[in-house]
Formats: structure tokens, sequence, C-alpha cells
């Protein structure tokens, strides 16, 4: 019904003109000046034209599409340049998302752009050229608005929130074309529309509140929106009273300090143990674990009626190991605990065998005392001997001497010197070579 009206208007407008200019002229029109589209959308621009002569095959009408960038010294562009019964030539940075839903005789020279982007917030220029009707205005503009809907804003409390502090509560949205324009409201406890306090303003996304007391604490929402849509964010606004608020925060500092500190000590105390036990491991116990899992490797891998591939065993096997870390690691805390065992007893035994080796060193101490007194005997028997010794030759001399004495003296003489000497020397075995 308007596109009727409209094209009635258009229709009296190419009269008035060719009235006015008295030679035919043509009349390109875009219906609005600006058209207004989310980002994504796809769109048409329409444009129509009445040209003054009558349009047949032969006549050459060439219509372009083109922009004009939103700066004033922005260079135009061509999208598209449509020859008449020949066909279309479209730009390469436009092929794949622009077409010309064009009907020369009927005068329609539509753009149809799809999935339009904020790249597309420019000026459009629909264009006609036909030969033989240069006359009049053969073009017409439309502005396009790419619009964006408000990204969810993000809510924040700038300042102390004190008793008597002025704050700030902000809100923006990173997204939106057109800008969005913002708008706070204030609930409270029970989620019910309050008041603001009065003197506070709300410009741009930024609420300040003056002077802040206990009646100012609730729960703040800001509404983000333009043209096509809106969006929220919230914050809860909770006024302390400063002493309390300082107060508090020391003991929080306090308590998270004291928790830090214990925490750093546990940690240490673990990481002591495990070091100390890891050195204890790797001396002995390691061995014995390397004993209990090396059989079980060697009696599985040999299987040998190839039902199972040996690396896909080996893969089950490192798997069970994986899942039986934990029971070994109680093994290994047993055996563990059975090592300090062994050890407690090595170290008593140890501690006899040092016992007995003092024992051992006092004896020892004691032979060679006695064997020094067995020393010191043996050199007075060897003094004792060597006395005999010369006795004997003194005898022999006199013997020598008394050669004619009778067989009875000398045998009585010898006797008794033998007793004597046998007497002084209990083990020497008696004398029998001079008893012939
Ligand atoms: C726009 O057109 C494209 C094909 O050119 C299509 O895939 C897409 O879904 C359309 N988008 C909308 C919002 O209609
Ligand atoms: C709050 O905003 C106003 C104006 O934007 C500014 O002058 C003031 O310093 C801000 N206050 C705080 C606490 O951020
Ligand atoms: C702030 O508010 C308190 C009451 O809540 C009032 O007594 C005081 O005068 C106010 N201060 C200013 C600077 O407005
Ligand atoms: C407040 O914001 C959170 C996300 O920040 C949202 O989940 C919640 O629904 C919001 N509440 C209201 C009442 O808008």
């Amino acid at each position: 019904m308007k596109a009727l009206e409209m094209e009635g208007g258009v229709f009296r407008l190419t009269l008035l003109c060719v009235l006015l200019s008295g030679v035919g002229a043509v009349i390109v029109t875009i219906d609005k000046e600006t058209y207004e589209h989310a980002r994504g959308d796809n769109i048409t621009i329409p444009c129509r034209f009445t040209p003054s002569i009558t349009i047949n095959a032969q006549t050459i009408v060439v219509i372009t599409w083109s922009v004009e960038g939103t700066e004033a010294d922005a260079e135009e562009t061509g999208i598209l340049t449509h020859f008449y019964g020949r066909g279309t030539d479209i730009k390469k940075q436009y092929e794949g998302r622009v077409a010309l839903d064009v009907d020369v005789p009927s005068g329609k020279a539509d753009l149809k752009l799809s999935s339009i982007t904020l790249e597309d917030n420019k000026e459009f220029k629909c264009h006609l050229l036909i030969r033989g009707d240069d006359e009049g205005t053969p073009y017409d503009t439309a502005r396009l608005v790419v619009l964006v809907a408000p990204s969810t804003p993000i809510c924040k409390i700038e300042g102390k929130t004190e008793y008597g502090q002025n704050i700030n509560l902000t809100c923006r949205s990173e997204e939106g074309s057109p800008p969005p324009t913002y708008k706070w409201e204030s609930r409270d406890v029970r989620n019910m529309p309050q008041a603001v306090p009065p003197r506070t303003t709300d410009r741009g996304g930024i609420m300040s509140l003056y002077n802040i007391s206990k009646e100012t604490s609730g729960y703040y929402i800001c509404t983000s929106s333009n043209k096509i849509r809106s969006a929220t964010c919230n914050v809860t606004l909770a006024v302390m009273p400063p002493s309390m608020n300082i107060g508090s925060t020391a003991g929080i500092i306090g308590g998270v300090v004291a928790l830090l500190i214990i925490l750093i000590i546990i940690i240490y105390c673990c990481c002591c143990r495990k070091k100390k036990k890891d050195e204890e491991y790797a001396m002995g116990v390691r061995e014995d674990e390397y004993r209990d899992t090396e059989p079980a490797k060697n009696t599985e891998s040999p299987r040998a009626d190839g039902e199972e591939d040996l690396p896909v065993n080996r893969n089950d096997q490192y798997g069970e190991r994986s899942e039986r870390s934990y029971d070994r690691r109680s093994d290994y805390d047993d055996r563990r605990s059975d090592y300090d065992d062994r050890r407690r007893d090595y170290d008593d035994r140890r501690r006899d065998y040092d016992d007995r080796r003092s024992d051992y060193d006092d004896r020892r101490s004691d032979y060679n005392d006695r064997r020094r007194d067995y020393d010191d005997r043996r050199s007075d028997y060897d003094d004792r001997r060597s006395d005999y010794d010369d006795r004997r030759s003194d005898y022999d001399d006199r013997h020598d001497r008394n050669n004619g004495r009778n067989a009875d003296n000398y045998r009585r003489d010898r006797r008794d010197d033998d007793q004597s000497y046998d007497n002084r020397i209990p083990n020497k075995p008696p004398r029998t070579d001079y008893d012939d």
C-alpha cells in the first residue's frame, strides 16, 4: 500500500521534472536515507528508477552500486556494475556476498548484501546510465548503519565501601553499535526496588554515591542497551563501619599469615621426611623392590602361547603396576619398618661385639703381661743354665786332676753333683750317660 503510494509519488515527481525541464531526465531513488540492521543480517537496499525514454532490448543501460566511506575524504569504491542484457561484474572484495536484484524495464536495481559487518557502516550509492537519457540526477544514496547488540556489561565498585565514603558503581559493555546507554537501578536486601539516595548521579554507566551509609547497601543492577538489545550485570554493595572493616581485615590478614606459616612448616617437614626416605630408599630398600618386581616381569614376558603380543602384555603390566603402586607403597612402608627393626637389631649386636672386643683387648693385655713374665723367667733359667755349664767345666777340670782316685769316690761325687743339679731344674730328665 505504502509502496504503491510512494511509486505514485515518484511518478508525479518525474512528471513534474519532465514538465519543468521540458526534456527527458532519469530519476533514481532509494526509499530511506538510513537503513539500520544488526550485524550478521542479510539485507536489501532498494533502488528504483524511472527512465524518461522507453527501454527496449537495444537501449544501453548501465547500473552501478558503490560505497563511500563515512569520512568526507573517503574514496568511492565500486561494488558491482550491471550491463543491461550482458551481465554483471562484481568487485573481488564483494564476491560471494552481494547480488543485484535487477529488472530494468520495471525500474528495479536492488542491492542484496549478506552477513553484514561493521565494515559495511557506509554510504551506498545507486547510479544509472541510460544512453540518450543523461539529464537530471541519475543516482541516489543511502546510509547503512550496522548495529551490534551490547555485550554483557561488567559491573564494578570503585572506592572503599565504608560509612561516609564516596564511591562509584561502574558499568560498561565492551561492544555495542550504536554505543549502548546504561541505567542503574537499586534493590534492597529483599530484592524490592528501592529509591537511590539523593545526590546520586548516573552518567555514562558511572553511578556516583556520596556519603554512603548502611542504607546504601543493597543490590544494584545495570542495564546496557541500544536499539536492538539490552544486557545486564549486577553488584551487591555491603557498606561497613570503618573500624569493623579494619578489624576484620587485620583479623583476616593475621589468620592468612598464620595459616601460611603452618602450611610452610608442614610442607618443609614433609619434604625433609621424603628426602630422607628417598636417600634410605636409594641405599637399601630399592634393591628389595627391584627383586620383587623383576621376577614377575620375567615370568610373564616369555609367554609363548601367541595369544597376546609381548608389548601389549608389557603395557598391561605397567598399567597394573601403576594401579598397584599404592599397595606397593604400603608394602614399602612395612618393609621399611622391618628394615628399621633389623637395623636396631644390628645396632644392638654391634654394641655387643664392641663390648666383647674390649673384653678381648683386656685379655690380650693380660696375656702380654704374662708373656713378659715368662720371658723374664726364661732369662732367669738361661742364667742358671750358664751357671751350671760353668760348674760342670770346673768339675771336668777337677776330674782330670784327680785321675788317680778310686771309682767309688768318683761315682758318689758325681751323683751328688747330678742330684743337686736335678733339684734345681725339676724338668730335666735324669742323666744316665755317666752311670756305667
Ligand atoms: C544470510 O545468508 C547466508 C547465505 O548467503 C545464510 O547462510 C545465512 O544463514 C543468512 N543469515 C541470516 C541471518 O539470514
Ligand atoms: C567517581 O567518578 C567521578 C567522576 O567520574 C570521579 O571524579 C571520582 O574520582 C570517582 N570516584 C571514585 C572513588 O572512583
Ligand atoms: C553523611 O551522613 C551522615 C548521616 O548518615 C551525616 O551525619 C553527615 O553529616 C553526612 N556527611 C556529609 C559530609 O554530608
Ligand atoms: C546477577 O549477576 C549474575 C551473574 O553475574 C547472574 O547470574 C544473576 O542472574 C544476576 N541477577 C540478577 C537478578 O540479574
